[in-house]
């Protein structure tokens, strides 16, 4: 009788909804010893029936040292789109070692006929737009902020308007712009909360990155209803990885990788 082949060693960068449904599809598959990796910014996040690592690799240093020492044969890059230097360093640093990585990433937002969407290509220049808001309507705006807590300092650079700050976890007062109401909250947010909360707080622009997905898609759908102009940021550069949108592509890829490990034993 033939041996059974010894399970693929992945690791899986995570911190999406992308990393998580590809989890629930790994958990209790022999053929695969997948470990996912958070960076740790999120306290109590959900974590998947399956090994976890919590924080950073320290680098690409650290990143190396890891991935030799737990003989990795295969990485799903399944952060966020705007997680780029995490994404930067496993494309360089799986390259150098030779282990094949895939990029799980969720296509972007499409603006429609009904949308009115200014494009700015980072945080800095979304405050930099509020802060010398001509062309945008009657200053001071009510800003629906929602790109993150860990990015509000840029906009200290336009205090005349008032923000509300949505995140998961609240951020350091001193990063915020004076007029700020936060509200913490955690998606998926649908459209009638949505809706409600751009009438409560008269929300006159909504500020998003381009995140995509549908568990925060809600409020761009709220905007368009309300015919208000969004401020949205562009993703950063893409890497270079072959790259596939969803998780059931990505088991399907683990698959051939799990196969071709066999046939090179
Ligand atoms: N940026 C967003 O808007 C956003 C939104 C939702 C979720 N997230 C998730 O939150 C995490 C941090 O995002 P970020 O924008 O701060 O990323 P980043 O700027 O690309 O990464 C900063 C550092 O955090 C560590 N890191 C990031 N992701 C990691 C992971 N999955 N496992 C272990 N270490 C990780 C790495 O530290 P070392 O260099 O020490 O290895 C990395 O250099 C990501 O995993 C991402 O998927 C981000």
């Amino acid at each position: 009788m033939p041996a059974t082949p010894a399970p693929l060693r992945i690791l899986i960068l995570g911190g999406t909804t992308e990393a998580t449904a590809l989890c629930q599809m790994l958990a209790g598959n022999s053929a695969f010893a997948p470990t996912l990796s958070l960076a740790g910014v999120t306290k109590n996040p959900a974590l998947p029936t399956l090994p976890c690592r919590v924080g950073g690799f320290g680098g690409r240093e650290g990143l190396l040292c890891w991935l030799r020492a737990n003989r990795v044969q295969a990485i799903i890059d399944a952060t966020h789109p705007f997680a780029a230097t995490m994404s930067h360093t496993a494309s360089l640093t799986a390259r150098e070692l030779g282990i094949p990585l895939l990029r799980l990433e969720r296509p972007e937002w499409q603006a429609t006929a009904r949308d009115n969407w200014q494009y700015v290509p980072s945080i800095q220049a979304a405050a930099h737009t509020l802060a010398d808001p001509a062309g945008l309507g009657k200053s001071p705006l009510t800003v629906f902020l929602t790109t993150g807590r860990k990015e509000t300092r840029p906009f200290q650079a336009a205090p005349q308007h008032h923000y509300i700050l949505r995140s998961i976890e609240a951020p350091a007062p001193a990063a915020l712009p004076p007029k700020t109401t936060l509200i913490t909250a955690k998606g998926p947010f649908d459209l009638a909360a949505e809706l409600a909360t751009f009438q409560h707080y008269d929300i006159t622009h909504l500020v998003t990155k381009n995140s995509g997905g549908s568990s925060t898609f809600a409020k761009i759908e709220a905007a368009r209803a309300c015919n208000l102009p969004v401020i949205m940021i562009n993703r950063p550069a893409v890497t270079t990885s072959q790259t596939v949108a969803t998780a059931r592509e990505a088991m399907t890829w683990l698959q051939h990788q799990g196969a071709a490990t066999v046939r090179a034993v």
